[in-house]
């Protein structure tokens, strides 16, 4: 009997995390396509995350020479990301922004993103860069319908251009694309599921190296499996 309580309570324990979820409102999050084999998407993702997002946010505990494990050598990160002389590829992501006159111009300082993608989630993430719609009412002109109010200006508007929302009754309805940016949506969400690629390795980087791990586990199984399978023939076949 006792047996059987402690499984329920396991049971509800695991259950927790999803029941958590369940009750997180009615937003909708798209699926984040992730590819964690895929180099070329990473490499992109930290290219667009040095580029545009640095300015604000560190990464403080990512290490640039951490890219090495996505195919960048130290020549190739220094080059591709524009690295200033003054920053070793060994040093950590540091924002170009200090936080304190960050904090004066968007009223909140913007968070380090080294591990966004544990404290949010991928599909949160990819959700909310594909959410900023212009506002007038907020005092950089956006908002967002993942994160409401959101101190965040949107700084990707050039690659997808202006989206409005559909007001019902104060409540935001549909986002609709005003004007465009230099990207079709297509190519909007296949630069943004790089990004977002790019931040789950970022929260993450030994990921690589488990599923690496996984793989070969399963090769050292299967290899013994057909060992053993063998074995019990050759032990049996006089018996028969
Ligand atoms: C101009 C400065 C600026 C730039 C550039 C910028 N952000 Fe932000 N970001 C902010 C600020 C400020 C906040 C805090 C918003 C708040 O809490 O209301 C924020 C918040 C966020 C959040 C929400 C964090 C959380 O969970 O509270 C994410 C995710 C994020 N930014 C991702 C990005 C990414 C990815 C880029 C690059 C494409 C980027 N940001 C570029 C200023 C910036």
């Amino acid at each position: 009997m006792k047996a059987i309580k402690k499984v329920i309570v396991w049971a509800m324990l695991a259950c927790m995390p999803l029941l958590a979820n369940a009750s997180g409102g009615d937003l909708h999050l798209d699926k984040a396509p992730l590819n964690l084999q895929d180099q070329a998407s990473l490499q992109r993702g930290a290219k667009l995350f040095t580029s545009r997002c640095l300015a604000c946010h560190s990464a403080s505990v990512m290490r640039y020479n951490r890219l090495n494990d996505i195919g960048m050598s130290d020549e190739h990160i220094r080059t591709e990301l524009e690295l200033p002389e003054d920053v070793k590829v060994g040093s950590t992501m540091q924002a170009a922004m200090d936080a304190n006159s960050a904090k004066m111009a968007y009223g909140v300082a913007p968070p380090d993103l080294s591990v966004i993608a544990r404290s949010r989630s991928a599909d949160w993430l990819y959700t909310y860069m594909r959410s900023f719609y212009a506002d007038e009412s907020r005092p950089s002109g956006w908002n967002n319908k993942v994160f409401p109010n959101v101190g965040m200006p949107f700084v990707l508007a050039d690659l997808q251009g202006t989206q409005e929302a559909e007001k019902h009754e104060g409540h935001v309805g549909n986002l609709m694309l005003k004007d465009a940016g230099s990207m079709s949506a297509v190519e909007y969400d296949h630069t943004i599921a790089d990004l977002t690629n790019y931040l789950v390795f970022m929260s993450e980087p030994a990921i690589l190296i488990r599923h690496q791990i996984g793989w070969i586990v399963l090769g050292f199984l299967s290899v013994l499996l057909a060992l053993m399978y063998a074995l019990k023939k050759e032990i049996w076949k006089d018996i028969h």
